[in-house]
């Protein structure tokens, strides 16, 4: 393995681009791959099997492309298939979880909302995530039907999705949060409406920079970092449905960056 291979990153869709950004920002001196596995969102309603199915395929394409690490920018697939992605495959895996852990440190009211998907929520390794703060904190955890969707299909931004916001978070609100937790790699492209609708005192928080940095960490760990000197590689993402969506969410035009169809 070399360190000028690609870092490959993979999601249901076009959400985990705002995990790839962040990457991006942090490291870029490194090539990277990403893959939208647009066709098959929203993973959130999927029996766990399945999820793991999807997951080890977008593993395998990513290192058929020659990844040297892989970033599972999917809250749905890390809690549900990133252990047997670790136990099956002999590179480093990043994965991303909700951020719980500084929300309910840090929150005033004692009461954090969180904001994931069916599949996170009812996951494994999200429950002993929340068991260790629950004694302390009200968590109220709501799942976010229909928002994936809506922002695969480029209206992040429209009344239909204001809407729906308001009628998901309408429990949080009543309990008085101080936080909310954004727990789906989607739903960083939800804050401009998020921050229309929600009382000020509201943090919102994901986990893309703590993602990024964990990424630097492994690199470093396995002596994988790109050196940082010549040319910045310029990413490439791949969707297997119509790369628009994607286009727009990353400026590609503004930034030249490639988006291309890929079947897989
Ligand atoms: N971006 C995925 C996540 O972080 C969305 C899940 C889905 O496709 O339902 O969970």
């Amino acid at each position: 393995m070399s360190s000028t291979q690609p870092i490959g990153i993979f999601d249901s869709g076009v959400g985990g681009t705002s995990i790839w950004k962040e990457i991006h920002e942090l490291l870029p001196f490194e090539k990277t791959i990403y893959l939208a596995d647009s066709k098959n969102a929203p993973y959130g309603k999927k029996p766990v099997r399945e999820i793991i199915e999807l997951s080890i395929k977008n593993t395998e394409k990513l290192l058929e492309m020659g990844a040297k690490t892989i970033v599972v920018a999917c809250n749905t697939a890390t809690t549900n298939a990133i252990k047997v992605l670790r136990n099956t495959y002999n590179v480093p895996f990043i994965g991303i979880e909700p951020a719980i852990k500084p929300a309910a440190l840090h929150s005033k009211t004692k009461a954090i909302g969180i904001l994931a998907t069916q599949g996170t929520l009812s996951s494994e390794l999200f429950h002993q995530a929340s068991e260790l703060y629950s004694k302390d904190i009200h968590i109220i955890e709501v799942e976010g039907h229909g928002l994936v969707e809506l922002i695969e299909s480029g209206k992040k931004d429209s009344n239909q999705t204001k809407n729906l916001l308001l009628k998901l978070l309408q429990p949080m609100l009543l309990q008085s949060i101080d936080y909310l937790v954004l727990g789906c790699s989607h739903y960083p492209y939800l804050v401009p409406v998020l921050k229309q609708i929600l009382p000020e005192e509201v943090q919102v928080i994901d986990s893309g920079e703590a993602v990024a940095r964990q990424t630097k960490v492994v690199l470093t760990r396995n002596n994988l970092l790109a050196p940082e000197k010549g040319f910045k590689p310029i990413p490439e993402f791949f969707s297997n449905t119509n790369p628009e969506v994607l286009a727009s969410l990353i400026n590609a035009k503004e930034n030249n960056f490639q988006v291309s169809h890929l079947d897989f």
